[in-house]
């Protein structure tokens, strides 16, 4: 039977998505706003089909149960399938891909209806309610928030610019933190490679790390005054030539501004100073051609020496994906 599936990607990402659906014959895509494409297969599963495929450039999806063509259509299917819903856990996340700006019109549309009077529903649930609105119509879908790549609405996390934030580099951390269990031990020592100027050892410094900061690039000076941040200031290199006998941290992140595979290199060099089973977080900058090729070939790279738990372009990557691992025990 025909399955459709809604998905949301970096609109500059949208010809490196193309190059890994040409891997899935079988799947018709096609483009339905800015940012978005929908596809089509022969697949009763095809949602756990594309959620399981490691699709790098792909960020969000959401299943298709119902194409509604107007608004209140729309509410009219949605009330209709209250009562299959739960009535707490659940999340109506609605994307408004035309200029209409219709999301809130829309999500209390459908929880202002009597249909979902005895229902409680917040940003994040285990279970969604998505509409994506279109000029085609509106695309709606029901499935598990696990099933949906992130939890929230399109794959969007929003954070507000705070006194404390150094730059805006360190969304990317707080997004990888925000819907991965990055279990760390009590008073975790991190090192951060390419740290300048030091928003990802602020996120760090946030959870609680003592953190080594190597670039040598400045740092802020709210950081440097920090007395649980050691600043190296070399090239990351460098320092792990003069450290190679030490095994000293429970966590690596690596944001340096260097092509992808010298980037895996050097993180992988660091392995010997991290404690088994440590998370590293590693941020893979691609360059404008090739980009799919370069990403793949970076991540066979750290792929040899790490187990990779997640692989992909967040919302806060620009030309970029990052690579959430584990050194191996
Ligand atoms: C995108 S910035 C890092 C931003 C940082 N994560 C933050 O949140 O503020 C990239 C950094 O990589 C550093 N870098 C590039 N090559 C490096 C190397 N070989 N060793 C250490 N740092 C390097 C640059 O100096 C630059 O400060």
């Amino acid at each position: 039977m025909k399955q459709s599936v809604i998905f949301f990607v970096r609109e500059e990402s949208f010809p490196f998505v193309m190059g890994e659906f040409s891997g899935f014959p079988n799947m018709k895509v096609k483009k339905i706003g800015y940012g978005a494409g929908i596809i089509e297969a022969e697949d009763a599963v095809l949602l756990q089909t594309i959620g399981n495929a490691g699709f790098l450039f792909i960020r969000h999806i959401h299943p298709v149960d119902h194409l509604a063509s107007t608004l209140q259509d729309a509410i009219d299917y949605a009330a209709g399938i209250a009562h299959l819903l739960p009535t707490a856990g659940l999340s109506v996340q609605v994307i408004d891909l035309t200029r209409e700006k219709r999301e809130h019109a829309l999500r209390f549309g459908i929880l202002d209806h009597p249909a979902f009077a005895g229902h409680k529903a917040g940003a994040e649930g285990e279970t969604v309610l998505s509409a994506t609105m279109t000029e085609e119509g509106i695309y709606l879908g029901v499935s598990k928030a696990s099933e949906n790549l992130t939890p929230r609405a399109g794959g969007i996390f929003r954070y507000a610019f705070r006194d404390e934030t150094i730059s805006r580099a360190e969304f990317k951390l707080t997004e990888v933190f925000d819907f991965l269990p990055l279990d760390l031990p009590e008073d975790p020592r991190a090192i951060d490679l390419g740290a300048a100027p030091g928003g990802w050892t602020q996120v760090l410094l946030q959870r609680g790390a003592r953190v080594t900061a190597v670039d040598p690039a400045k740092l802020d000076p709210r950081i440097t005054a920090n007395p649980r941040v050691t600043h190296y200031p070399g090239l990351s290199q460098d320092y792990l030539r003069e450290h190679a006998d030490e095994r000293q941290f429970d966590i690596l992140v690596n944001d340096m501004r260097m092509d992808a595979r010298e980037s895996v290199r050097v993180t992988l060099e660091a392995l010997p100073l991290l404690a088994s089973g440590a998370p590293l977080v590693v941020t893979l900058k691609l360059p404008e051609k090739k980009s799919l090729k370069v990403a793949r070939e970076a991540l066979d790279l750290i792929k040899s020496e790490v187990d990779v738990i997640f692989a992909r372009q967040l919302y806060h990557n620009r030309s970029e994906i990052t690579v959430v691992g584990r050194k191996r025990a």
